[in-house]
């Protein structure tokens, strides 16, 4: 035992040494991870669209806490609503919570079609876990589930099983029931169906992790038309892409469709506290969790505490009265036609796409043998050097996706500014030139990862 526990004063004043000697008792590998690409700083402050360091660097955020700060760090009005309840039980579970009730009234009145009833959880994989559950109580069936490849719904056991990389799911204990088909392919959805007793089809409306894959227009109502005709529970996980972020409040509205479940996590409290939550339609909470009886079927402690549901209803009025959906539109559009740009203009550059703020930029696959043991690093991390150079150069953080380390995201807070896309394109313009062919990038990347 160490003379005295840490204090909070110490993690305030502590080192970057410090913490890199701290976090050996947290997750190692990370320490490396994080050093190789120079992301492993202390910053002392963060607003909106910025982060500063300690070393003085004001940082533009294009990351975007995985998608979680659609209303920018530390938004005014949610910190406020945090201290506003701070004399009240956070954790009581014995009552009926004003702030969550508030909350599932606000998201019965923003959410598509007739969803209406909304469960609390704390994580965007519980939220999966709970809509999972839920339409297999509804339906009756347990016979499948049914998902698209390269999803990415979480990791815990079961929104692992419907995700669709095999590197995270190799050697766990999974759901063995789902049924995987490629995404943006109505007939293969079909096809799916027809293979076993579905219980409920989940999907991003746009694909995230696997690297912000758009589909073909008209998908998600084919997707809504097989459902309805198979007696199959439509999840729509708009944890990523919801609450503004495509330009939509939420994405399946740019197709004019509703779900029967909708699960969201991420932004939904501002950035401030954890939440989750699935919402589903009167008569299918009813059927699978009606009555006093069943009331209890599925719980969590954590779910709809006071703070994170005071923090997400000032979250909501926030995206609303500031008009974010908006802006996310108009700045995606100025972003995907300035980024399109350099896609003619950089060879490195495959692809560019994206909706509203939520925007990949593809990289060329790394191929061929010829740079040996750095080969293997730069297929997993060219992206990532990429990001580690414009965050040392630019001081513009951004980050590869979970499911395709090729791809770079810019998912930046939807209040942002057309100077701080400028910023951004300008950064990756001159990353790009700075290293022109991939080679470069790998060996000048991989060089320096080496020597650590
Ligand atoms: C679409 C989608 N679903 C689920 C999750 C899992 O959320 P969490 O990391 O909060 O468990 C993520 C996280 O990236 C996501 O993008």
């Amino acid at each position: 035992m160490s003379e005295r526990l840490l204090t909070v004063d110490d993690a305030l004043s502590s080192t970057l040494e410090d913490i890199r000697a701290w976090h050996q008792n947290v997750n190692p590998g990370l320490i490396r991870l994080l050093g190789l690409v120079g992301f492993d700083r202390k910053y002392v402050k963060a607003r909106g669209t910025r982060l500063w360091d300690e070393a003085g660097n004001e940082i533009l955020d294009f990351y975007g806490g995985y998608g979680s700060l659609n209303v920018g760090h530390n938004h005014p009005a949610v910190v406020e609503a945090v201290n506003s309840v701070t004399d009240l039980p956070n954790m009581l579970g014995a009552t009926l919570s004003p702030f969550a009730g508030a909350l599932g009234k606000n998201l019965a009145d923003l959410t598509p079609g007739d969803l209406a009833n909304t469960f609390f959880c704390n994580s965007g994989a519980e939220a999966v876990e709970g809509a999972l559950k839920l339409a297999c109580a509804a339906t009756g069936r347990t016979g499948a589930i049914c998902s698209t490849y390269d999803a990415f719904h979480g990791k815990t056991a079961g929104a692992l099983s419907v995700s669709g990389k095999n590197a995270y799911k190799d050697g766990f204990a999974l759901v063995e029931d789902v049924v995987l088909v490629d995404y943006g392919d109505a007939s293969a959805l079909q096809s799916g169906f027809e293979s076993r007793n579905v219980a409920a089809f989940i999907v991003e409306p746009i694909q995230g992790e696997a690297g912000v894959v758009v589909p073909p227009d008209g998908y998600l109502r084919d997707v809504r038309r097989l459902c309805d005709k198979h007696g199959v529970m439509l999840i729509f996980d708009e944890i990523q892409t919801g609450l503004g972020r495509t330009g939509a409040m939420f994405a399946c509205e740019h197709e004019g469709v509703a779900p029967d479940i909708m699960t969201l996590a991420k932004s939904l409290s501002g950035g401030i506290m954890p939440i989750g939550c699935f919402t589903t339609t009167r008569a299918i909470w009813d059927k699978a969790f009606g009555g006093m009886h069943r009331a209890a079927l599925h719980t969590s402690t954590f779910g709809g505490n006071t703070r994170a549901t005071a923090a997400a209803i000032a979250a909501l009025n926030v995206i609303v009265d500031e008009k974010l959906a908006d802006n996310a539109r108009e700045m995606g559009e100025y972003l995907l036609r300035r980024l399109k740009e350099l896609e003619g203009r950089h060879k490195l550059i495959k692809e560019v796409r994206g909706r509203g703020l939520m925007i990949g930029i593809e990289f060329y696959a790394p191929s061929g043998g010829k740079v040996g043991a750095l080969d293997k690093l730069s297929k997993e991390y060219l992206a990532s050097l990429i990001a580690a150079d414009m965050l040392r150069e630019h001081k513009v953080l951004t980050a590869y996706t979970f499911n395709n380390p090729n791809v770079i995201r810019f998912a930046p807070a939807l209040a942002v500014t057309r100077e701080e896309c400028d910023w951004a394109v300008d950064a990756l313009d001159a990353t790009c030139e700075r290293n022109k062919g991939f080679m470069r990038t790998v060996l000048r990347g991989g060089k320096s990862l080496l020597k650590k």
